[in-house]
């Protein structure tokens, strides 16, 4: 006798309202064994045995949570043909009375679910924040917000310390170029950022960058611009680095009077004003400054910090501005 073709068994495991029903209910959620038999109104007992004839033929899968199984259909775990006889059973089984009742009782356990997540959420709605922090830290949503960046950018850290920026940015764009001048910072960027292969670690100046002309999408001046003698030279560095409507993102202290910097960490700009930034931007050629004070971390014992972003322009708009800069000595004679 010829061997019997696997479908055969497929389609006798198939033959059963009770596992159709099963089916078509982990179709389309992941279910424990309590809210099956809560649906199709069978005792756990029997949903059970079902549930290991399904699983034994590669049907559904169970995965662990706790001290819970959750069962889905295995879309993978089966052979075309097998997925062909389910779509075509599935197709006549769907509109049964039965079929239709188990979506309904369905609806009702889920909302159940939501309303369990509800009840938590209303009785810590007062303690969330420092659940929150305790449970993932307080700086993973502003590392995972790096997500939105241009997976082909590449960036420059410019000022890049011992690397935390660089670190932060790298996992999501293309190339991180990180420029410092201290060779005792670069030492403890290169072992914090030995893991990323798409780290460029330079030393150089911020006021003569090695990098060459329009290479970077966007550039980071964190930390360090009131270290440096000119900011408006740095910034104008910065935009020969920069393609044409690439960005620009400053982070750095607010005006303050904390003179003791200037000794203790050789601060050169006690911050800086609005005023002066947005200035420092126009005098540079950037466009579409905007500048924001951050929110205080209750925690930080500094001055508190902005952030100013701009762009370089577009070429077209660069030759506008040389253009009628060119003109302005003829229109205002001194
Ligand atoms: C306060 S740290 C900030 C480091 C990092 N950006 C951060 O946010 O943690 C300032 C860094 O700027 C660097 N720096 C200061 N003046 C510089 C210059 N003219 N050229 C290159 N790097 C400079 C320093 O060596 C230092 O590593």
């Amino acid at each position: 006798m010829s061997p019997k073709p696997p479908i055969l068994d497929h389609a006798a495991i198939l033959a059963d309202v009770t596992r159709c029903r099963l089916l078509q209910l982990l179709d389309r959620y992941e279910l424990t064994v309590s809210e099956l038999c809560a649906v199709v109104q069978l005792p756990q007992s029997t949903v059970s045995r079902h549930l290991k004839v399904l699983a034994d033929d590669g049907w559904v899968r169970a995965r662990r949570e706790g001290t819970s199984h959750l069962y889905q259909r295995s879309a993978d775990a089966l052979d075309a043909d097998a997925a062909e006889l389910w779509r075509l059973i599935r197709r006549q089984t769907a509109s049964a009375v039965v079929s239709r009742q188990d979506r309904q009782r369905l609806a009702g356990v889920l909302a159940r679910r939501r309303t369990r997540s509800q009840e938590f959420f209303s009785s810590t709605a007062g303690q969330w924040d420092r659940l929150r922090g305790e449970l993932f830290g307080q700086r993973f949503d502003l590392l995972a917000l790096a997500g939105l960046y241009d997976p082909r950018w590449v960036v420059g850290d410019l000022g890049c310390g011992t690397g935390q920026l660089s670190e932060a940015l790298a996992p999501f764009v293309h190339e991180v170029v990180a420029v410092d001048v201290s060779a005792a910072m670069l030492a403890a960027a290169r072992d914090r950022l030995a893991g990323f292969a798409n780290v460029r670690i330079h030393e150089g100046e911020l006021e003569n960058l090695p990098i060459e002309d329009a290479r970077l999408d966007a550039a980071v001046v964190s930390l360090t611009l009131h270290h440096v003698p000119d900011p408006e030279r740095v910034l104008a560095e910065t935009r020969r680095v920069l393609k044409p409507g690439g960005r620009l993102l400053i982070t750095d202290m607010l005006s303050h009077d904390r003179e003791d910097y200037r000794q203790q960490m050789g601060h050169i700009w006690l911050g800086f004003s609005s005023e002066q930034v947005m200035r420092y931007l126009h005098n540079t050629g950037f466009a579409a400054g905007r500048f924001h004070s951050l929110p205080v971390d209750p925690d930080a014992k500094g001055p508190s910090l902005f952030v100013a972003t701009a762009r370089r322009q577009a070429r077209v708009a660069e030759d506008a501005v040389r253009e009628t800069r060119s003109l302005e000595p003829s229109l205002n004679p001194v």
